[in-house]
């Protein structure tokens, strides 16, 4: 006996791969809202037919879009797996990555609407103006504080201190939540939800020394009391971070005066 394979056991992995089943592709209705700012006067909706596996994401639908019918169609993407936050966007309504938003998971039977988030300048197509979001959270000193002089070896931190912000370490800054928030879309004084979740993975870290100064800016008009707990951004959250609980310890600290 010897472990080289023979023509007819060759042959017979070759049937069974044969009949593996190949999945079925379909054709799929994509409205996506457009706007040229050098041509347009408002946004419209332009439709396109897309053949698609139930495994794609609404990212590839856009990427077929692009590559093979209109060249012009604008939008950002980079990792393409979740982990940069570049392609938020909202599919039938709802803020979500077209990264991770799979067919199967949509009624493909009826048109997927794809339009850029609201509450920021619209720049073209699916691009929006993220300045205004960044701002906010720089607002927030997202940047570990710490005191005294600098250690000769790393900072400890228990497991028991680390789960205080650990949920909010997972924020890619995608901007979803933010811009699903409809205090932020009607007051553009609001910080959103984003900027809290970033000063809470700061103000609860047992290392830093700068909370006084986050809760601070977060106690002004533009900071936590404008949120109305509405909880559009929970649901909105790709990387399901709990915003709204966050919002709400970061309240509590500033109620008791305490971390
Ligand atoms: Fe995106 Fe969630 Fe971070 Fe908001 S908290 S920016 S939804 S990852
Ligand atoms: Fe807005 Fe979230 Fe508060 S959606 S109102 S920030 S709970
Ligand atoms: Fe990076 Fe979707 S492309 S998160």
């Amino acid at each position: 006996m010897t472990d080289t394979a023979t023509t007819e056991d060759l042959a017979e992995t070759a049937n069974t791969i044969d009949e593996t089943p190949m999945p079925e592709s379909f054709t799929v209705t994509v409205q996506v809202r457009r706007f040229n700012p050098e041509v347009d006067q408002e946004t419209y909706l332009q439709e396109f037919q897309v053949e698609m596996y139930a495994t794609d994401r609404v990212l590839d639908a856009l990427h077929k879009i692009k590559w093979e019918q209109d060249g012009s169609l604008s939008f950002r993407r980079s990792c393409g797996h979740g982990i940069c936050g570049s392609d938020a966007m909202r599919i039938n309504g709802l803020n979500r990555l077209a990264c991770k938003t799979l067919m199967k998971d949509l009624d493909v039977t009826k048109p997927i609407i794809v339009e850029a988030i609201k509450g920021l300048p619209l720049e073209k197509d699916l691009i929006v103006d993220m300045e205004p979001f960044f701002a906010a959270y720089r607002e927030v000193l997202p940047f570990l504080m710490p005191s005294g002089s600098e250690p000769e070896r790393e900072r400890i931190q228990s497991p028991e201190d680390r789960a205080r912000f650990d949920d909010s370490t997972k924020c890619i800054l995608c901007a979803a939540c933010t811009t699903s928030c409809p205090v932020f879309w009607t007051d553009n004084q609001y910080f959103g939800p984003q900027a809290i979740v970033g000063a809470h993975r700061f103000i609860f870290d047992s290392r830093d020394s700068g909370a006084a100064s986050r809760l601070e800016v977060l106690n002004s008009k533009e900071g936590v009391w404008r949120c109305r707990t509405t909880f559009n951004c929970t649901d909105a959250c790709p990387r399901g971070i709990q915003i709204t609980q966050a919002i709400a310890e970061v309240k509590q600290a500033l109620i008791r005066g305490k971390i």
